[in-house]
């Protein structure tokens, strides 16, 4: 999809949009609405008369599975898993046809690196005074430090490297000319301010094709352009557009631009924020976000999203990255056969992964993986399940657990980084973690009596009394 008009266009053909034209005040009363339309499943809202800006907002485009797919342009996240992973399949190819077919997925991947454009529609208008106020930013909930950018494509510059980084991080709206970038402490645009000399110059793309979008949010390493991911799923390259006041591109269909600095000797109160954890982030000092330019396209479209206790819009955003980054994981971790971050886990809180287990130990070896994998490092409590297992049946999952775990030898405690927003830990982003073998033991795991065989009925019985089941006359199966 070309930009995001392109792709409401296609929400409302799908009937996945509802438009709402009666005036709505974008402190707290969108969330409300929102709230109660993404726990039931609805459709994308898009409000037409929100107080106080002339723009209309989107909000819960990804939120449900269907939409996250479309998003995607595909009909199965996992199938888009497979295509990356068939990508980056580097086994040195035998024969020439395969040989051939190697160089065109080399290709593939190479027409996809962005494309400089002159102009851009997100510059049609540009404002003399840059100023958030035209924006209908949204104060999310009652206990909100302020009103909040929440679905901004932060841009920035590696300073060593100078290789471009693209992530999702909230900004408070200070005022006109002033807010705060929440980039956390693990995150790519917060190593560029460490490793800056103080300053560095940063664009924010707000309302972009919606695989763009979802690029900012994926958890790729540090030297990889979201911007050529974005053109992988989107089927062709992003097309960039310079900016005028910092030395940035942004995606030159963008419905709003931002363009600034940010300042690390000039750090504030950032918060408090009802977070996607369901609990409020208490204030905490992040960096000043200056704004030096803003531009716009005719008609812009404001998007956005809101956050709390799940499932919410981004929840769908995390379903994705956990299906497109499964093969990935495989690669260096190929005895993890499915995961599951379920929603009631808040990404970071819990990961229930599967393993064929070849040896003993071979869960714990798994715990330790995740433990050791980019920001799923930051998983507090990771179930381990044998592969005959279905780990997305949660209910399964605990029926496991609770039955095989013997808390002395099959829980592993061990304790590192966790995620920023984890108010449990005693201190900020350091805490304790816990693995649980919820698989079948063995005789060299410490397991002195034999294991119990599971109950199952004989496939015979289970033939006949399908066979059977009308002459009872019991309703149902
Ligand atoms: C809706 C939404 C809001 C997010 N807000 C933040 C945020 O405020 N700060 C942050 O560090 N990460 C936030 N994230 C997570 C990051 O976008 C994600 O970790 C991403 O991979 C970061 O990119 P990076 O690896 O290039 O730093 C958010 C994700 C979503 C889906």
């Amino acid at each position: 999809m070309r930009d995001l008009r392109e792709w409401i266009e296609r929400l409302r053909e799908a009937g996945e949009l509802v438009e709402v034209a009666a005036r709505v005040d974008p402190r707290l009363e969108i969330t409300e609405i929102t709230d109660r339309v993404s726990k039931g499943g609805g459709p994308a809202l898009l409000f037409t008369d929100v107080a106080g800006s002339e723009l209309p907002v989107l909000i819960n485009q990804f939120g449900s599975e269907r939409r996250i797919a479309m998003a995607l342009g595909t009909d199965r996240l996992d199938a888009l898993g497979e295509r990356i992973e068939s990508v980056l399949d580097l086994q040195p190819p035998q024969g020439l046809v395969a040989k051939v077919r190697a160089l065109g997925r080399l290709r593939e991947l190479a027409s996809f690196v962005p494309k400089m454009v002159r102009d851009g529609p997100c510059q049609e208008v540009w404002l003399d005074e840059p100023d958030l106020d035209r924006l209908p930013v949204l104060t999310c909930w009652p206990g909100d430090g302020g009103p909040y950018v929440t679905l901004p494509l932060v841009i920035s510059r590696d300073p060593r490297t100078g290789v471009r980084n693209c992530g999702m991080y909230r900004i408070q709206k200070l005022d006109g000319r002033t807010a705060m970038m929440h980039w956390q402490i693990h995150k790519d645009g917060a190593a560029h301010l460490r490793d800056s000399e103080g300053r560095v110059p940063v664009a924010v793309a707000i309302g972009t094709d919606p695989a763009t979008t979802y690029s900012a949010t994926a958890p790729l390493p540090p030297h990889l352009d979201e911007m050529i991911f974005a053109g992988f799923l989107r089927g062709r390259s992003v097309e960039m557009v310079r900016c005028r006041t910092v030395d940035l591109e942004v995606p030159s269909t963008a419905e709003v631009v931002l363009e600034g600095y940010v300042d690390a000797a000039d750090l504030r109160p950032e918060g408090p924020f009802g977070d996607h954890t369901g609990f409020y982030t208490p204030m905490d000092d992040y960096p000043t976000f200056h704004l030096t330019g803003m531009s716009m396209r005719r008609d812009a479209v404001y998007a956005t999203t809101i956050v709390g206790k799940p499932p919410m819009e981004d929840f769908f955003l995390g379903k994705a990255t956990e299906r497109l980054f499964l093969p990935l994981i495989r690669m260096t971790v190929p005895d993890l056969v499915d995961m599951n971050l379920p929603l009631e886990g808040v990404f970071h809180n819990c990961a229930i992964v599967s393993v064929r287990k070849r040896y003993p130990g071979h869960a714990k070896k798994l715990m330790n993986a995740v433990w050791g994998l980019g920001l799923l490092s930051l998983t507090r409590c990771v179930v381990v399940v044998d592969d005959d297992v279905d780990v997305h049946d949660v209910s399964e999952v605990a029926f496991q657990a609770f039955s095989n775990v013997d808390v002395g030898r099959d829980m592993l405690v061990t304790q590192g980084p966790v995620d920023a927003l984890d108010h449990a830990a005693p201190y900020f982003a350091y805490g304790s973690k816990v693995g649980f073998d919820a698989t079948r033991k063995w005789p060299g795991e410490g397991q002195v009596r034999p294991w119990p065989e599971a109950i199952r009925m004989s496939d015979e019985v289970r033939a006949r009394v399908d066979r059977r089941w009308p002459d009872y006359g019991i309703p149902g199966p």
